[in-house]
């Protein structure tokens, strides 16, 4: 049927978050779950199961571009149980949700330094991202082993590289040859981002990134976080004015 492509349903470009990029630094696992006097580990399952209906509930909220923090280069810091446990439940997450991802349209990138990670997680990382390539409805960023000084760093690195082998001119450098460099070279800069668990700090989180993002922290702890609270924020989003320096029209 000719009609059929134009007759398809276009959720993305409705909802409070039409069409924006909202990064989310996802905290509270391990307190949520001392308030009950459990282990980290269970806020982290708890979390996880979050982040299935957040990324479900995307294209109803209109939100096109989602990023997460789900494990920064500080983390290893936590105890070895914890950071296994983290893994773990990323590679678990990888395999249960793959073909409901593929299906459903979400395109699955990760950003960070993924030469730290075991090989056979670094596996299933490149094989989730392949599998979804040609998704478009949600793309969906998962940050794992990132913080934003360490890609700037890498970024860097390369950046010299290219330099030095003469492939880059230093004088034609701009803003845009960086952000072409980063981790992030394939998304538009966060519109939002948020915080849960009432912290407000940054954490390493997109710092090239996020030079005019509006920012939101929210007391809820992740584990806690429906996608109600995301539409909320979402509705108070629309409410405010961004001036990217200039003044009010
Ligand atoms: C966020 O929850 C998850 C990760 C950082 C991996 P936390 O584990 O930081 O929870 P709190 O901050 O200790 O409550
Ligand atoms: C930030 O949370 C990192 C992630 C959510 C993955 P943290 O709990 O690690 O941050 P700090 O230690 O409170 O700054
Ligand atoms: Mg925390």
């Amino acid at each position: 049927m000719m009609f059929d492509n134009a007759a398809k349903p276009q959720p993305e470009r409705s909802g409070p978050g039409a069409g924006l990029h909202v990064a989310v630094i996802m905290d509270g696992n391990g307190r949520w779950a001392a308030n009950r006097g459990w282990p980290r580990l269970v806020g982290h399952r708890k979390g996880g199961e979050r982040v299935r209906e957040l990324v479900e509930a995307c294209p109803r909220l209109g939100i096109r571009y989602l990023t997460l923090y789900a494990f920064s280069t500080e983390n290893w810091k936590r105890s070895n149980e914890e950071v296994l446990g983290l893994m773990s439940l990323l590679s678990r997450y990888i395999r249960a949700e793959a073909k409901r991802l593929k299906r459903e349209g979400v395109r699955l990138r990760f950003i960070g330094d993924r030469t730290r990670l075991a090989p056979d997680l670094q596996e299933l990382m490149g094989w989730i991202e392949a599998e979804t390539d040609a998704n478009d409805l949600l793309h969906l960023s998962v940050a794992i082993n990132y913080g934003g000084r360490d890609e700037i760093t890498r970024a860097s690195r390369a950046l010299a590289r290219d330099v030095a082998t003469g492939k880059l001119d230093p004088d034609a450098m701009t803003q845009d040859t960086i952000s072409r460099y980063l981790d992030t070279h394939f998304l538009p800069d966060p519109d939002l981002v948020v915080r849960t668990s009432g912290e407000t700090r940054v954490s390493n989180f997109l710092l090239w990134q996020a030079a005019y993002s509006e920012y939101v922290f929210s007391p809820v702890l992740w584990p806690d976080f429906t996608p109600q609270v995301m539409a909320d924020i979402l509705t108070a989003f629309g409410q405010r004015e961004r001036r990217f320096g200039g003044v009010s029209s």
